[in-house]
């Protein structure tokens, strides 16, 4: 089963964990803490960081390569009165050529430890090009020692190859090690990276 129809299928039958009425804390306290100004938000699923954001006044622009994911987020954003301030795509974070802004702040929460390492070098080029120099990049991957498929869930990622994906063009403020227990399943490693774009 590919990425996507293990993501879709997740999707189709409700196995979805993260969806929670808000955001991560880490996501609320960049958002509470910064200006608004334009967010990136990569592997949105159901558009809670986007919401969180649009509802500050942030304009935002969303991706996830599931349908279902794009349709319930807008859905959600309507609902929310911040429809307007959100454009969803329906795309892969694997080629974001397509995106013609220039952000402030983008957001993983979770999706880029599922691409492999063609798709990585592409996302790290692209999230080069449309960061503006000195804006913080926040990314939440689930940490392994190699990437390998881990039943129905994440693969995880080490953490030196996500170290090398964003050695050229960005800047690692901080690292925060974490542990991550959902549901009933066993915990794993987690940990959120404080990137920023260099100034080059
Ligand atoms: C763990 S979920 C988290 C969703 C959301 N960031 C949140 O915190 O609620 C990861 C999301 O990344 C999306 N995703 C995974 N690989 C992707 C890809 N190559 N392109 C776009 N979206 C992707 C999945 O469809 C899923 O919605």
């Amino acid at each position: 089963m590919s990425d996507f129809e293990r993501l879709a299928e997740r999707y189709r039958t409700g196995a979805l964990p993260w969806d929670q009425e808000l955001p991560p804390p880490e996501i609320v306290e960049q958002l509470d803490s910064s200006e608004a100004g334009t967010m990136l938000d990569l592997g949105c699923g159901y558009g809670r960081a986007s919401i969180y954001a649009a509802r500050n006044g942030w304009q935002v622009d969303a991706v996830d390569f599931v349908p279902q994911a794009i349709e319930v987020a807008a859905e959600r954003a309507a609902a929310a009165g911040v429809g307007e301030r959100i454009d969803f795509h329906c795309e892969s974070v694997a080629d974001l050529a397509f995106l013609d802004r220039r952000y402030d702040l983008a957001v993983d929460v979770g999706c880029l430890h599922a691409l492999d390492i063609v798709e990585l070098r592409s996302y790290a080029r692209e999230l080069a090009r449309c960061l503006k120099p000195g804006s913080p990049f926040l990314l939440y991957v689930r940490l392994a020692s190699q990437a390998e498929p881990t039943g129905d869930g994440p693969r995880g990622i080490a953490e030196e190859l996500v170290r090398q994906t964003f050695d050229d063009g960005f800047t690692l403020d901080r690292v925060r090690h974490g542990v991550t227990q959902v549901e009933a399943a066993d915990p794993w490693s987690s940990a959120w990276f404080y990137f920023r774009r260099r100034d080059d």
